[in-house]
């Protein structure tokens, strides 16, 4: 049978779109790299992803109304049959459209156990705040930010003396282990969402 095929949105970095990339190398993740997708032109992330041999694409939305820009993406990602997308540090909020193409079937990381700490700068929120315990989720993405139902978290304590910089990458060790456990989730046979909850097997 095909692996389900997946792409990787980003603009920056990519140290997350490394890890996807390396647990399907690895054997880890069951699915094939279909391409990684960024919005900035110069994102560190997809030379990366050249050198590993996935297709990348470079679709800038500067003077570009949202939704006309998302509409590129999701008729890149219908041709090559995507699946899945997942969203790596790509620094945009998606149009309605792009959220109803692919209804659970677009997943995003973020540095905070959600509902906690959304948007930017999540690792100073919590350290502002003075939470012991914040972490990292992946969910499913919906039409409002960091909103979405949530495939899996992990907590990652807060030390004293942590900076932002410390925090942060702590957090990240843990996004790199569980972004691709999260991906293998949706992708398994018996994943659903309803309502607010994912499952991995609907009770009979
Ligand atoms: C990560 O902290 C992720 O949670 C957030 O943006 C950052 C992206 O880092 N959404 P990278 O580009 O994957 O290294």
């Amino acid at each position: 049978m095909a692996k389900p095929r997946i792409a990787i949105m980003i603009s920056g970095r990519g140290s997350n779109m490394a890890a996807l990339l390396d647990a399907i190398r690895e054997g880890r993740l069951d699915a094939e790299a279909g391409v990684v997708i960024s919005n900035i032109e110069d994102a560190a992330g997809l030379t990366r992803a050249r050198q590993q041999g996935v297709e990348t694409l470079v679709i800038s939305h500067k003077s570009r109304a949202r939704e006309e820009h998302d509409r590129e993406i999701v008729a890149e990602l219908s041709r090559r049959g995507v699946s899945l997308v997942c969203l790596a540090g790509y620094m945009r909020l998606l149009s309605p459209h792009f959220v109803r193409s692919f209804e659970n079937r677009i997943l995003n990381i973020h540095p905070s156990l959600l509902p906690a700490f959304p948007g930017i700068d999540a690792q100073r929120q919590a350290l502002e705040h003075g939470v012991k315990i914040t972490g990292c989720t992946v969910h499913i993405v919906d039409e409002q930010l960091d909103h979405g139902p949530i495939v899996m978290q992990r907590a990652v304590e807060v030390l004293e003396g942590d900076t932002v910089e410390s925090l942060t990458s702590r957090i990240l060790e843990q996004e790199h282990q569980i972004y691709p456990l999260a991906v293998s989730r949706v992708l398994s046979e018996g994943f659903g969402v309803e309502g607010r909850r994912t499952f991995s097997e609907r009770e009979s």
